[in-house]
């Protein structure tokens, strides 16, 4: 057993509802290790969970939040740890995805959730791209994103987007659209799409853009008008996908993603996707931009980016 500090939410609720407090750890069992966080990223999960949203059970409470960290390895269980890249070792720094709660100073986590990080890749940046990150990667793949294809990415200036952009560029896709709100257009340049503004009128810029369509439409978003921009593009109803609509997406012809339910998991795509993500990273191949807050400002950190406030991921530094 050791000594930590973590962010609980006592009770479901906006971030007001998060406090920091002592937490005691157990030592890692069999299979698992105990990680000394470096950094723990901010999605929006997280406070869909806290906000009771997706279920207000007060007998799940309290809540820790934080699905990803990075850090390093601190302890191994009984028998050793064997993770996706082979055996860790007290020292190792790791990317840790799945990681239960993992906005907290120490955790303990399954070895299999543990891939290796490079020295090179920030703290910051390993601990806030692997949920966002193999979520981009299961679109691609769900879509069949490949050389030539022209995308259309709806929330491009997203966690996900930004990387479901990098990605499909790196998978060979010609062309990539990608709708942000115009503050966002020069980061969505950068990372290799062509931004649109969405709102009003946006059926028309997008037909102004890809007159003969889009091969493929990524929807990040959720929206109406996100969902029906895409069928109106869509020069192929089998390559929509959506990690954020319901079912009625599905009736249109996306492939719902994630882990609602009747939604593809893609749970083997995701494991394996951490691997693509660690070795690009390693190779300077992505660009994430990454805003730290320290992990007693989670409250900030989470009203920031539900405001809008920051773009990109965020990262919480104990
Ligand atoms: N199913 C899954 O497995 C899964 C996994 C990860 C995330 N998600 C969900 O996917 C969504 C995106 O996640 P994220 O991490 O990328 O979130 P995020 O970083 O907060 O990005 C949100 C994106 O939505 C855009 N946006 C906001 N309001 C919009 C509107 N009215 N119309 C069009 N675009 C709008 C934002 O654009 P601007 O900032 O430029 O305004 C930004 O690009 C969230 O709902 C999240 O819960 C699902």
């Amino acid at each position: 057993m050791s000594d930590a500090i973590a962010v609980v939410a006592a009770a479901y609720g906006g971030p007001e509802v998060l406090e920091l407090r002592p937490v005691d750890v157990p030592d890692p069992g069999p299979g698992e290790v105990l990680l000394d966080v470096r950094a723990a990223g901010v999605n929006p999960i997280d406070w869909k969970v806290f906000s009771g949203r997706m279920g207000d059970d007060p007998a799940a409470l309290p809540l820790r939040p934080g699905v990803e960290a990075a850090g390093v390895v601190a302890a191994v269980g009984p028998g050793g740890a064997e993770g996706p890249r082979g055996p860790l070792a007290v020292g190792d720094e790791v990317f840790a995805f799945r990681a239960a709660g993992a906005w907290a100073s120490r955790i303990v986590v399954p070895a299999a959730s543990c891939v290796p990080k490079a020295p090179a890749v920030p703290w910051p940046v390993a601990g806030a791209t692997m949920a966002a990150g193999a979520t981009a990667v299961h679109l691609l793949e769900a879509t069949r994103v490949g050389p030539g294809d022209v995308v259309l990415v709806h929330g491009a200036s997203g966690g996900v987007g930004r990387l479901a952009v990098q990605l499909a560029r790196r998978r060979g896709a010609a062309r990539v659209i990608g709708t942000a709100r115009p503050a966002n257009h020069d980061a969505v340049r950068a990372l290799g799409a062509e931004p649109v503004a969405y709102g009003d009128g946006l059926l028309e810029r997008l037909r102004g853009l890809a007159p003969d369509g889009v091969d493929v439409a990524l929807d990040c978003v959720g929206t109406d008008e996100a969902l029906e921009t895409s069928l109106a593009l869509a020069r192929d109803r089998d390559r929509l996908a959506t990690i954020v609509a319901g079912p009625p997406a599905a009736a249109k012809g996306f492939t719902r993603l994630g882990g609602a339910p009747g939604a593809a998991r893609g749970d083997e795509i995701r494991a394996r996707a951490r691997l693509e993500l660690a070795d690009r990273l390693a190779a300077g191949e992505l660009t994430v931009a990454v805003a730290s807050y320290p992990l007693a400002e989670a409250a900030a950190a989470v009203a920031d980016h539900q405001a809008g406030r920051v773009s990109g991921k965020i990262a919480l530094v104990p």
